[in-house]
C-alpha cells in the first residue's frame, strides 16, 4: 500500500494571485488560441483551438446542432459514441457538411400530407416555412414551398399541400455550390424570405433565410479546416473501434478521443496502437487519467492528447461507488508536472485536458493555469438551446436535461464496464435537470469576457503564459466566507 499524498484538492481551495496588468493587458490583446495534438517543441500544432474549450463525449451534450455553433465560435465537440455507429458517423458528416447560413431543413413533409400536418409540424418546430419533398425526406426532390402566406389556419384541415403549395415551377432556387453572398444577393433583389438551394437532380440540399443572413456573417474564431468545413471530434470506445473509426474517418472527423471514466487500462494501449498502425494522420486522445504514470503509460502508446479526471463530473457517482478518483486540481497539477518533464526529456509537447468538474467560470481560468491546455465540459454546455437535452418548465423555471454517460439512461455501459461485466450491475452517473442557459453564443461571449478580465489581472495575454506565470494560493473556509458576499442584507 502507499499513500499518494496527504490531501487531494479540487477548484474551489484555490485563487489566482494578480500579477502586474501592463498597459498592454486589455482583453481585446488575449489569446485563447490553445494546442489540440502532440507536438514539436517551438512548432504548432496540427489542431489548434481558437478557444480552450471541448464539449463531453455525452449523449446530453455533444449532438450535430451544438459541435456547429461550439466550432463556429472556436471550440470543438466530440460527438458522443454511445449511439450505433451509423448515426454517430451520420452526425460528424453533417457537421462537416455545414456550411454557414445554409440550413438543413427540418420541417419537411409529403405533397399528400395536409393543412392540419403543417399547423402540427409548425407547432413541433417553431417554423413558419415548411418544404416540400417527394418523399418527405430533407433530401428528397423539391417539389414546393408553404408559407402562412399559403394558407388560413380556418381552411379545411383536410387540405392537401399539393393544393395550396407554391409549386417548384414557380420557385426561385439557388443550386448546390452557391456561394452565401450570392445566395443573399438573390434573396434581396427577388424580395425573398428564403431561397431553398437544390442539386442537379432538384433534390433539397439547405435552405437560406433572409433574417440569418447577418448572424451568419464570418466569425473570426471559426474552426474550420482547408476546405471550410468546420472541424468536428468523435468519442470511439475500446470494444468496437476496428468498426467505428474506419466509418468516423470515411464520414470526414478530424479527431477521435477514447472515452473511458478510467484510461489506465490494456484496452486503451491496444485500441491507440490500432488506430496508429491503421490511421497514422488521424489524431487521438485518450484517458481518462489523474496521475503522472497513467498519463506516460497513454502516450508511450500513442495519445496525441491526454484527459484527466476521474469523478469530478457534476453528474457522476463513480467516487462513491467505486471509490476511485482525485481532486481535479491535484490530478491536473500531478499531470502537468509529469507533461513538462517529459516536454523536457524529449521536445515533445503532449496537450492536456481538463474534463468535468467546472462549476464556476473562474474554474476554467484555474485549470488552465494549473496546466491544461483546453476543457471539456458536459454540464456548461447542457444548458444552452443547441444541447440535445429537452427544454422543460419545472417549478417556474427553465431547465434543460443532462444525464450522465454512466447513468441507466445513457446505456452506456461499454465506457464504464471496460473489459468485465460486473460493472453492468450499477450506475455511475445520474439523470438530472441543469438551469437553462440559453443559445451558446451569448453565454460564451460572458465567459470568454471573464476568462480574459482574469487573465489581464495576472498579467498575462496567452494560455501558455498563464501556465508560466500563474501564481496559486490556498484557500481557508474563512477566506471562502470572506470572498462571498457577508454582513449584509441582500436587498432581492
Ligand atoms: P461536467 O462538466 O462536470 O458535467 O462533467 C462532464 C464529464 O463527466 C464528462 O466529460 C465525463 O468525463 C464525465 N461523465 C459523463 N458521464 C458520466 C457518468 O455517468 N459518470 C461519471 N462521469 C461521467
Amino acid at each position: 500500500m502507499q499513500i499518494k499524498e496527504s490531501i487531494s484538492r479540487t477548484f474551489g481551495e484555490y485563487l489566482l494571485i494578480p500579477g502586474l496588468t501592463t498597459k498592454s493587458c486589455i482583453p481585446a490583446n488575449v489569446s485563447l488560441t490553445t494546442p489540440l495534438t502532440k507536438h514539436r517543441k517551438g512548432e504548432k500544432s496540427a489542431i489548434e483551438l481558437n478557444i480552450p474549450f471541448t464539449s463531453a463525449i455525452m449523449q446530453a451534450v455533444s449532438g450535430p446542432k451544438l459541435a456547429i455553433e461550439l466550432a463556429r465560435n472556436g471550440g470543438l465537440s466530440f460527438i458522443f459514441g454511445s449511439q450505433l455507429i451509423e448515426r454517430q458517423a451520420e452526425m460528424v458528416r453533417k457537421v462537416k457538411k455545414f456550411k454557414a447560413g445554409f440550413v438543413i431543413s427540418d420541417a419537411n413533409l409529403k405533397p399528400s400530407a395536409t393543412l392540419q400536418d403543417v399547423l402540427k409540424l409548425k407547432k413541433k418546430t417553431g417554423h413558419s416555412t415548411i418544404v416540400v419533398t417527394e418523399d418527405g425526406t430533407t433530401t428528397g426532390k423539391l417539389l414546393g414551398l408553404i408559407t402562412s402566406r399559403d394558407y388560413r389556419e380556418k381552411d379545411s384541415p383536410e387540405k392537401k399541400l399539393e393544393d395550396f403549395m407554391t409549386p417548384f415551377n414557380q420557385l426561385i432556387v439557388g443550386i448546390e455550390d452557391i456561394s452565401l453572398d450570392e445566395a443573399n444577393e438573390i434573396i434581396l433583389k427577388k424580395k425573398l424570405n428564403v431561397l431553398p438551394i437544390i442539386d442537379k437532380n432538384q433534390h433539397l440540399v439547405s435552405l437560406v433565410f433572409r433574417k440569418d443572413y447577418e448572424s451568419h456573417q464570418a466569425n473570426p474564431l471559426e474552426l474550420s479546416d482547408v476546405n471550410k468545413s468546420l472541424l468536428v471530434g468523435a468519442g470511439v470506445n475500446t470494444h468496437d473501434y476496428k468498426d467505428r473509426v474506419p466509418a468516423l474517418i470515411k464520414a470526414g472527423v478530424d479527431v477521435l478521443c477514447i472515452d473511458s471514466s478510467d484510461g489506465h487500462s490494456e484496452w486503451q494501449k491496444e485500441c491507440l496502437l490500432w488506430v496508429k498502425n491503421h490511421y497514422s494522420k488521424i489524431p487521438i486522445g485518450a484517458g481518462n487519467v489523474v496521475n503522472g504514470d497513467a498519463f506516460m503509460y497513454l502516450v508511450n502508446a500513442g495519445a496525441d492528447f491526454v484527459k484527466v479526471g476521474i469523478g469530478g463530473g457534476s453528474i457522476c457517482i463513480t467516487r462513491e461507488q467505486k471509490g476511485i478518483g482525485r481532486g481535479q486540481a491535484s490530478a491536473l497539477m500531478a499531470v502537468a508536472k509529469t507533461r513538462d518533464e517529459y516536454l523536457e526529456k524529449t521536445g515533445m509537447y503532449i496537450p492536456i485536458c481538463s474534463d468535468g468538474g467546472i462549476v464556476q467560470d473562474y474554474h476554467m481560468v484555474l485549470a488552465l493555469a494549473m496546466g491544461a491546455d483546453f476543457l471539456m465540459m458536459g454540464r456548461y454546455f447542457a444548458r444552452f438551446d443547441e444541447a440535445p437535452g429537452e427544454k422543460l418548465l419545472i417549478n417556474n423555471q427553465y431547465v434543460k436535461e443532462y444525464w450522465g454517460e454512466g447513468s441507466n439512461r445513457a446505456q452506456n455501459w461499454q465506457r464504464y464496464g471496460e473489459g468485465s461485466t460486473e460493472s453492468l450491475k450499477f450506475e455511475e452517473g445520474i439523470d438530472s435537470y441543469v438551469p437553462y442557459a440559453g443559445p451558446l453564443k451569448k453565454g460564451l461571449e460572458q465567459t470568454l469576457s471573464k476568462i480574459k478580465a482574469t487573465m489581464c489581472s495576472c498579467g498575462v495575454l496567452t494560455v501558455a503564459e498563464l501556465q508560466k506565470k500563474a501564481v496559486l494560493t490556498l484557500v481557508s473556509e474563512a477566506s471562502i466566507t470572506e470572498g462571498g458576499t457577508h454582513d449584509v442584507m441582500r436587498k432581492s
